[in-house]
């Protein structure tokens, strides 16, 4: 698209590029500033933030899609943090103090022997966003970190290791034991001269880490400068200073360290989530200018020959819930080109009223081979009063992050997050708006099709209404707490949506909508989430209605997980972006944008005034 551009996309490329750069480069900062805290900057901050913090221990972080937690053996996972935390404390001691064998002895037997946690909350997350550098607690770590946060933890693993800072690290461990010393020297008769030292040895290193978080920008003579720090605290530890006295400052120190790290790991992990929700300029930018273009010039409305294939029972239907214009074409575009036939393909894009107009326009523009596009308002559909008043809102598919122990092994095999999506309220109207069909196949809008999907249509599902992808490392056995006294098959998988085949006419007969509002409405009782119930009702709705389609159909977390091989990548028939970050986000994991991408027009004009293509 690059040719394109006119001087004024350039312009507002500049600007947004700026603005993305401010916003990750906020997101990375707040990661460093643990660092100001360690730096004894931190009497200025610490009232400002974190008071607040302490009173709303339900952190941000829990927005978006990573927002519902089901947890389930919550009793046992919390004994299991403690634990783990206390492992990690050990560790980083351990690690810390490798350098200077005097200190060594005193912090780990205290520290194994450290307070009960006040706050399992805080400190889960505190054992995570701790200096740490010793690499075997990285995964004891990360995987704690998930639990609390999410994918936001891979996004932050991945970015860090794009950081050298060894020597950074190097210096921040020297200033810990140095600060941990000080009071103690400073105490001391006659030793002014130690304690000068160490002093200003200490606001040394201060300056240049408070302007310094990678190796690069550290000054020339920094290795003097660290030679000088070990020195002086090699002499600090010539004089038997009450072991007491340093032990108890190092433990003030970590106590501040750890509840500053803390905050501001709730507050990056905050950022990355407005990152993630917010939607990027450029998708914003299209938005608009659709939509202004529809009301400028009104198209003629859909023909009719179009509106009769929209209906006919004997074409194969996809659906599409979504609110991005880009996204669902992808997914139609991907579609139409690696089907063999495309002219007997009905899609059927389910929007809301802010995006309506826009996607007509966009969909009105462009032609995918032969198949046909049907947009919906489903805020505007005709149906029947009931369901219209129940279900007004477009709603689309939930994604969870669901984090358990595995049954197996509950003290070895600590906890294992999983990310799945699920159907939301909106999908239980599909029935009702399309009336005439008898079997739809239903893709999310964060999909990208790679090979024909025809044989779908072939599928016997001996009278199961659901064909989905199952996810038997999830079992419902496992969500009991969650799911609640309900009669349900304990071995049951979970499912995901991405790709469902629909027999509507079944679910019909079965009165499915029916049974998932009821059982929505049973359960709103609890304080829960619309969505956070909408996974539980769903989960039973279809209990015993899944018909598992091979898992080779769909490759799923494309979104959250950075390790996927790129062979199997290649060799799958759909691709699912299930996760936080979206191929369309800046967020969005870079390897995998590529196969999304090439399915956006390298022409269209709109794409280019807005650089999207960019
Ligand atoms: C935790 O365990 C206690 C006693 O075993 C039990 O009474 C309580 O209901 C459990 N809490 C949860 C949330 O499961
Ligand atoms: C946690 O550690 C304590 C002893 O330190 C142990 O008794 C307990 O079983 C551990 N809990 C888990 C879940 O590992
Ligand atoms: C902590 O470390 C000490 C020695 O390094 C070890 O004896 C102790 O078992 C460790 N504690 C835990 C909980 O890992
Ligand atoms: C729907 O509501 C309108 C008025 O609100 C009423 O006239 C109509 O009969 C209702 N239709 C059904 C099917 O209940
Ligand atoms: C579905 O509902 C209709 C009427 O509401 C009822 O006649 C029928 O028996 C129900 N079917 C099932 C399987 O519950
Ligand atoms: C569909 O994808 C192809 C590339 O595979 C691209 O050339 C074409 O412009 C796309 N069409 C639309 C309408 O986005």
């Amino acid at each position: 698209m690059k040719g394109g551009a006119s001087s004024y996309g350039y312009a507002a490329k500049r600007r947004w590029r700026g603005l993305v750069i401010g916003v990750l480069g906020l997101v990375i900062l707040s990661m460093l500033v643990p660092l100001v805290f360690l730096l004894g900057l931190h009497n200025g901050f610490r009232s400002a933030g974190y008071a607040s913090e302490q009173q709303r221990p339900t952190s941000e972080s829990r927005i978006g899609y990573d927002k519902y937690e089901v947890r389930d053996a919550w009793n046992e996972s919390e004994d299991v943090l403690r634990n783990f935390t206390n492992k990690a404390k050990n560790k980083t001691f351990g690690r810390g103090s490798k350098h200077d064998s005097q200190a060594t002895e005193v912090p780990p037997r205290s520290i194994t022997q450290s307070p009960p946690i006040r706050n399992q909350n805080t400190n889960v997350g505190a054992a995570v966003g701790l200096p740490l550098y010793a690499k075997d607690v990285v995964d004891d770590i990360g995987k704690l970190c998930e639990f609390k946060f999410g994918s936001y933890c891979h996004w932050r693993q991945e970015h860090r290791e794009e950081m050298k800072d060894t020597m950074v690290k190097k210096l921040k461990d020297q200033l810990f034991v140095a600060r941990a010393f000080y009071p103690s020297i400073a105490k001391l008769p006659r030793q002014d001269k130690l304690s000068r030292e160490l002093k200003l040895n200490i606001q040394e290193l201060e300056r240049v880490l408070s302007e310094s978080t990678t190796d690069v920008d550290l000054p020339p003579q920094i290795a003097k400068k660290l030679q000088r720090m070990e020195a002086a605290i090699a002499k600090a530890k010539l004089f038997h200073v009450e072991c007491n006295n340093v032990d108890k400052k190092l433990r003030q120190i970590y106590d501040m360290t750890e509840d500053e790290a803390n905050f501001h790991m709730k507050q990056s992990a905050f950022l990355y989530q407005l990152a993630v929700q917010t939607m990027p300029k450029s998708l914003h930018c299209l938005s608009m200018r659709l939509t202004v273009e529809y009301f400028r010039s009104p198209p003629n409305d859909m023909k009719l020959s179009m509106a009769e294939k929209s209906t006919d029972p004997m074409l194969h239907h996809y659906v599409i819930f979504s609110n991005n214009v880009l996204a669902s074409s992808v997914v139609i575009n991907s579609t139409v080109m690696h089907s063999k036939e495309s002219v007997n393909q009905a899609f059927h894009v389910l929007t809301d009223e802010q995006n309506y107009f826009a996607m007509k326009l966009w969909f009105l523009r462009n032609t995918y081979k032969e198949a046909t596009v049907q947009v919906l308002n489903i805020e505007s559909l005709k149906l029947d009063n009931h369901s219209k008043a129940t279900l007004l809102h477009l709603s689309l598919p939930e994604e969870f992050r669901v984090s358990f122990h595995s049954v197996d092994s509950p003290l070895m095999a600590p906890i294992r997050t999983e990310y799945m999506s699920i159907f939301s309220h909106s999908h239980y109207l599909l029935p009702k708006i399309f009336q005439n069909l008898n079997k739809v196949v239903v893709l999310d809008d964060d999909v990208v099709v790679q090979q024909d999907l025809s044989a779908l249509w072939s599928l016997d599902m001996g009278g199961k209404v659901n064909a989905a992808v199952q996810f038997c490392s999830l079992r419902l056995d496992q969500l009991k707490k969650y799911l609640g006294e309900n009669s349900y098959n304990k071995n049951s998988c979970a499912w995901m949506s991405g790709l469902n085949v629909i027999d509507l006419a079944r679910w019909r007969d079965l009165n499915l909508t029916e049974t998932f509002q009821r059982l929505a409405q049973e359960m709103t009782t609890r304080e829960e989430s619309v969505e956070a119930v909408a996974l539980r009702a769903s989960l039973l709705s279809f209990e015993g209605l899944i018909y598992a389609i091979d898992g080779a159909w769909i490759l799923s977390g494309l979104g959250h997980d950075y390790g996927i091989d790129i062979e199997a990548i290649s060799k799958a028939a759909i691709l699912h972006y299930n996760g936080n970050m979206k191929p369309w986000l800046e967020l969005g994991i870079p390897k995998y944008k590529h196969y999304w991408k090439k399915f956006l027009s390298r022409e269209d004009q709109f794409l280019s005034e807005c650089n999207v293509n960019s």
